[in-house]
């Protein structure tokens, strides 16, 4: 078959690794990654509603310079955390992912110059926020919008990456490299899956800072509740419209997969349907009764839950789209056993230095922001 064909060899060296170790990593190391993503556009995006909240000007501006202080640092870990599953989806997946890629060249190079403008203006609406300039205010629509895209480039990437039929009638209309995949389905159904699952956990960074501020500021601390908590609901509450929309673009035997034809495959979805409906539930009581415990760990451990899943069942779908081209058990192993136990050693403690420095500089209360240099609304400290 001609698209058959179109599939690079696989690459000659054998897995340094088994795949399923290989797997597991790369599900963990993207589940890492989308979190950091989340947290950082969904922070982004939150920063700005909090702008059109008209109810308290001072308290408003103050929520927007916190938020605005913590994105510089949360865009570098979505980045550093992205590498790990790029290595492995390269090693897995490279003869899909590579071509996709080449395919839209420089779409794909943009992502590096989308991503340092919006770094730079990241930075600026933290240094300048504090005095809440309407450029500020602009900058970060500005930042937020690119960051926008280069997701949705990532999803247009990943999406061709899985359909090599569609190769061919691209690279032969055109070998320049400027191709999208715009004509797929599931692409905007798909992307507006995780961009509001964005929104919902930055609605999520708001609850830890209230939770941060708890006992200092309990008035700052209950409107800080109040706007991520409802934030998070009225997201969730969109995701079933957008995950039923997404599952019914989905291919007939594809869409099957969650709906009773695998079994694993059904039980993530329930896993998913039934945790979203729990958080729901959970945060508007949380919210109601300004319960922090509550809405500041059962909710995220719930929503931690959902995101496993659902990136299990992302690859579950990958697996599903590429079987025609695609057979684990034919790729050779040679575990490098010193190797792997020398990565895993460092895996580990990485992910621990990544816990005790987010710890330490205080991510989610005051001491990563500075305080705002006019004064701002809100109970003062005790
Ligand atoms: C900072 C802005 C970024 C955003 C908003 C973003 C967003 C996303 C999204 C939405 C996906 C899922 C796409 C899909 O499955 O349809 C994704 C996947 C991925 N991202 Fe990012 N990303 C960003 C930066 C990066 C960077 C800088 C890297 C690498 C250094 C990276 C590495 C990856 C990898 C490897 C995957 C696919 C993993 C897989 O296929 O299992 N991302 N990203």
């Amino acid at each position: 078959m001609l698209q058959t064909n179109l599939v690079p060899s696989l690459d000659p060296n054998p897995l340094p690794a088994p795949y399923w170790l290989l797997k597991a990593l790369l599900i963990a190391t993207f589940t890492f990654h989308i979190v950091a993503m989340n947290l950082m556009l969904g922070g982004g995006v939150v920063a700005l509603l909090t702008r059109w909240r008209a109810k308290d000007r001072e308290v408003s501006k103050r929520m927007f310079h916190d938020i605005a202080k913590k994105i510089p640092i949360l865009l570098p870990a979505t980045i550093s955390l992205g590498i790990a599953p790029l290595l492995f989806v390269q090693v897995l997946y490279g003869q899909f992912f590579y071509t996709s890629s080449i395919l839209m060249a420089w779409p794909w190079f943009l992502v590096l110059v989308l991503l340092t403008v919006a770094y730079y203006g990241f930075y600026y609406v933290s240094y300048e926020s504090g005095q809440d300039t309407r450029r500020a205010g602009a900058v970060m629509y500005l930042s937020v919008l690119l960051v926008f895209l280069i997701g949705f480039l990532f999803t247009n990437n990943i999406t061709l990456s899985q359909t090599p039929a569609r190769w061919g009638a691209k690279y032969f209309a055109s070998a320049g490299g400027w191709h999208l995949n715009l004509s797929e389905p599931t692409l905007i159904p798909r992307y507006l899956h995780f961009f509001v699952a964005a929104v919902a956990v930055g609605g999520l960074l708001l609850v830890f800072m209230a939770w941060a501020n708890w006992k200092r500021d309990r008035v700052y601390a209950g409107q800080l509740l109040s706007f991520g908590g409802k934030t998070f609901l009225y997201a969730t509450m969109t995701q079933f419209v957008v995950g039923i929309v997404f599952l019914f673009t989905l291919p007939l035997d594809k869409r099957m997969l969650f709906m009773g034809s695998d079994p694993v495959a059904t039980g993530l979805f329930l896993v998913g349907v039934v945790g979203g409906l729990a958080s729901i539930f959970l945060m508007s009581h949380a919210v109601q009764q300004e319960n922090i415990r509550l809405a500041g760990i059962g909710v995220p451990a719930i929503t931690a839950c959902v995101i496993v899943a659902m990136s299990i069942m992302r690859d579950i779908l990958r697996d599903a789209y590429l079987k025609p081209y695609y057979d684990p058990s034919k790729i050779p192993v040679q575990t490098q056993t010193s190797v792997l136990a020398l990565f895993l050693g460092l895996f580990v403690c990485g992910v621990v230095v990544w816990v005790v420095m987010l710890w330490r500089y205080g991510m989610f209360d005051g001491k990563a922001a500075a305080a705002p240099k006019s004064p701002a609304g809100g109970a003062q400290p005790e």
